[in-house]
């Protein structure tokens, strides 16, 4: 038992590199796929419930938001209820919504059951500049008056309007926007250049589960026939594919093998074809998959972010931990995200050698990684450090741990249940 107070101040997190990785891990649900989905259950005058929804600081926020707008939100185990009968607050301050990005998507939930809101702007990982227009853009278009001030952004409509709207480009966030102002919107709105990501397709799934009239979902054309009222929904939350790639990510760092229970088939393409280009081998079978991360050690060249299906820009960090490790040159070209490789210095400070120009880092591969002190600044460059500290030298003490809970549920058990030597300092 070492003195708390003294481990206190090196970090939230201490984790101790080790070899390589084996074990079953049961990937948690999905935080871009559970947010969306609880904006939706506002839609519906009643109960509705999610079932298996992940516990992470992101969902608390949202919970947050929506009792502050009268629902009555608890949790029975891992199932989210939801009762949205009275909605009555549209009025959302900053020091609510600013926790989160996807806050933002409640201006449409507020517009379709109240005709009116104001909230605070939105927050969320410091990874670029993160700006809203398209999805006031897309709300303005159905129909909706729309004044910002430096605090707050106020919608007004009479009823919804069903309209053409097409996006400049892909966004989740506006696509998801767009198809919950619509669902109840009068008459028909064409939804064209719509981001494909999957999580856009659960959440046409969950609202179609509880009457809405969706059809394109998955394509970038998605079309929606507006309909008086939603039933309740009841709709199990997907799995993760980021957290899944995450600890594929693990397996392929410490050279070991991890089988994924609960994977997110078909979801994962583009990184899977990076990490088998990596040397890294992988078999799936009845949803489950087992990822061998043994002969990982090929560059896989120059990977480049794009949205859905292509390489996702959430992975863009836990893979450059493992090029790190990788002999010889490898390039990461960021195009989602301006500002999305402030977790290099830290990286450096571990042994590694990562240089940036513009949109592009450079990992000259191979170099040791010694264990440091380092801070996580967002959510999944957080991840990423865990991931190199586990394929350190020594001991490294993380801070920043609020960052990662707001997505990961518990990447620190999941990952000590597979070998890595990892604890939280409140364990100590
Ligand atoms: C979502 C995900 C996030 C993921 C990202 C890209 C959630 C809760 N978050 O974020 O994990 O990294 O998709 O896959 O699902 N943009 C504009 N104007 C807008 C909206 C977006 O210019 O009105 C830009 C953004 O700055 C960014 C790009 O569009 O450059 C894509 O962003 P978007 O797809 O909207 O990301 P989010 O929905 O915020």
């Amino acid at each position: 038992m070492r003195d708390p107070v003294g481990v206190e101040a090196l970090g939230d997190i201490c984790i101790t590199g080790g070899g390589p990785l084996g074990g079953t891990i049961s990937v948690q649900s999905s935080k871009n796929a559970a947010l969306p989905m609880m904006a939706a259950s506002c839609l519906h005058k009643g109960t509705s419930v999610l079932r298996d929804c992940p516990r992470i600081a992101d969902v608390d926020s949202m919970i947050r938001i929506l009792r502050r707008m009268g629902a009555d939100v608890r949790w029975e185990g891992k199932d989210l209820y939801l009762d949205c009968s009275i909605l009555e607050n549209m009025v959302i301050p900053g020091t609510y919504t600013e926790r989160m990005r996807s806050s933002v998507i409640l201006l449409s939930v507020m517009l379709a059951r109240k005709g009116r809101g104001s909230l605070g702007y939105p927050g969320g990982c410091v990874i670029g500049k993160r700006p809203i227009d398209m999805h006031l853009a897309a709300l303005e278009k159905l129909g909706v008056q729309i004044r910002e001030s430096p605090e707050v952004i106020e919608a007004e409509c009479g009823r919804l309007k069903g309209t053409g709207i097409c996006f400049p480009k892909r966004s989740v966030g506006a696509t998801q926007q767009g198809i919950l102002a619509a669902v109840l919107a009068d008459g028909e709105t064409v939804l064209e250049n719509c981001a494909r990501e999957p999580e856009i397709c659960w959440l046409c799934r969950y609202l179609q589960s509880m009457g809405a009239r969706i059809a394109g979902e998955g394509s970038d054309c998605i079309r929606i026939q507006g309909v008086s009222q939603l039933e309740a929904g009841d709709f199990r939350v997907p799995p993760d594919r980021i957290v899944a790639g995450t600890y594929i990510c693990a397996a392929a760092i410490s050279r070991g093998c991890i089988t994924l229970e609960r994977f997110p088939d078909g979801e994962l393409d583009a990184f899977l074809q990076v990490y088998r280009k990596m040397g890294g081998q992988y078999e799936g079978k009845s949803g489950k998959l087992l990822a061998n991360g043994n002969g990982v050690r090929f560059s896989p060249g120059r990977i480049v972010t794009e949205t859905y299906p292509g390489f996702p820009t959430d992975l863009q960090a836990p893979l450059m931990a493992v090029l790190t490790t990788i002999d010889g040159v490898s390039e990461i070209t960021e195009q989602i995200f301006e500002n999305r490789f402030q977790v290099v210095r830290q990286m450096n400070k571990m042994g590694a050698d990562i240089r940036v120009e513009d949109h592009t880092a450079v990992i000259y591969g191979g170099r040791p990684l010694r264990g440091s002190r380092v801070q996580a600044q967002e959510l999944r460059g957080g991840a990423a450090l865990i991931l190199m500290a586990l394929a350190a030298e020594g001991e490294t003490w993380l801070e920043g741990d609020s960052f990662i809970q707001r997505g990961y549920e518990h990447i620190c058990e999941d990952l000590s249940s597979v070998g890595g030597m990892i604890k939280k300092t409140q364990e100590y």
